[in-house]
C-alpha cells in the first residue's frame, strides 16, 4: 500500500463535514484490467485490490463516514474460471485472518452480506469469527458483499415476509417499504448516499438494487487497484456538488 500524505489523514478542508455521505458503497471493478495492463495474471490485480479496500476503509473511518459497503463477489462471479474463483475465496479467508486484530483494535464492525451458506466452510468460519469479534465496535460499519446479488436479496426478503404472513404474524396490507427494508441485508445501516464504481463501466451489476433508489452514482475510469485517497476525495467533492432533489423541486 502506498503511504498517504499526512494531509490526507484528516478530512480535506474543501469538504463539508456536515454534508458527507453517511453510507458509501463501492463496486470494486477493474482488477483484471489493472493486471493485464502490467502483463500480470489477473489474480495479482485482486491481490492489489485488497490494499485499496483496506485504505478506503481506514479513510472512511478517519474522515467520519459511518458505513462502507464493498462488493467483493457477486452471485454471477461463480461463472468465472474455477482457479480465479478459488483464488478469490482463499484470498478473502487469508485477508480476514490477517486483518482481524487490526479491525478489532480500530473499532471496525465488520459484517458480511450475501448468500453466505454457499461459501467454502473454512471461509464461513472466518466470517463468523470476524463478525462476532467486532460486533460491539462502533467507529465504522464495514459491510462486505460476498456471493451477493441484489435480486437474490429481494427474493429472500419476499420469502421471509411470505413466511410471516403464512404464520399469521403479519397481514399482507402491513407490508410497506419500511417492513420490506427490515428484511434486507442492509437493515440498520444508514440509507445509501453514494455508490462509486471504478473502471468506467456504467452499470450496477446486480448490486444494492433496492438501496440504490436515491443514491448518487459516481463512476470513475480509475481502476480499483489505483483507487486511493485522492480518488476518494475527488468522489466526495463531486458528491458534495450534486443537488439531491428526491423527486422534489
Ligand atoms: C473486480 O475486478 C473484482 C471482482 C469481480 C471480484 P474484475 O476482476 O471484474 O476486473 P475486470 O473488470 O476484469 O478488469
Ligand atoms: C461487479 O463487477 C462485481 C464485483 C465488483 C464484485 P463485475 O466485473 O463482475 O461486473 P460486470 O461483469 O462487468 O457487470
Ligand atoms: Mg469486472
Amino acid at each position: 500500500m502506498t503511504t498517504q500524505p499526512k494531509s490526507l489523514t484528516i478530512l480535506p478542508d474543501d469538504l463539508d463535514r456536515e454534508r458527507l455521505p453517511r453510507h458509501v458503497a463501492v463496486i470494486m471493478d477493474g482488477n483484471g484490467r489493472w493486471a493485464k495492463n502490467r502483463h500480470l495474471p489477473r489474480i495479482m490485480g485482486h491481490q492489489r485490490g485488497v490494499d485499496s479496500l483496506k485504505d478506503l476503509l481506514r479513510c472512511c473511518k478517519d474522515w467520519g463516514i459511518q458505513a462502507l459497503t464493498a462488493y467483493a463477489f457477486s452471485t454471477e462471479n461463480w461463472g468465472r474460471p474455477v482457479p480465479e474463483v478459488e483464488f478469490l475465496m482463499t484470498l478473502f479467508e487469508r485477508v480476514l485472518r490477517r486483518e482481524l486484530a487490526e479491525m478489532v483494535a480500530e473499532g471496525v464492525q465488520i459484517h458480511f452480506v450475501g448468500d453466505l451458506a454457499c461459501l467454502p466452510a473454512s471461509l464461513q468460519e472466518e466470517i463468523n469469527r470476524a463478525m462476532a469479534a467486532t460486533a460491539h465496535n462502533q467507529k465504522i460499519q464495514f459491510v462486505v458483499a460476498t456471493n451477493y446479488g441484489g435480486r437474490r436479496e429481494i427474493i429472500q426478503a419476499c420469502r421471509s415476509l411470505a413466511q410471516r404472513v403464512q404464520t399469521g404474524e403479519l397481514q399482507p396490507e402491513d407490508i410497506d417499504e419500511r417492513q420490506f427494508e427490515h428484511h434486507l441485508y442492509t437493515v440498520g445501516l444508514p440509507d445509501l448516499d453514494l455508490l462509486i464504481r471504478t473502471s468506467g463501466e456504467m452499470r450496477v451489476s446486480n448490486f444494492l438494487l433496492w438501496q440504490v433508489a436515491y443514491a448518487e452514482i459516481y463512476v470513475t475510469d480509475t481502476l480499483w487497484p489505483d483507487f486511493d485517497r485522492n480518488a476518494f476525495h475527488e468522489a466526495l467533492r463531486n458528491f458534495q456538488h450534486r443537488q439531491r432533489r428526491f423527486g422534489r423541486l
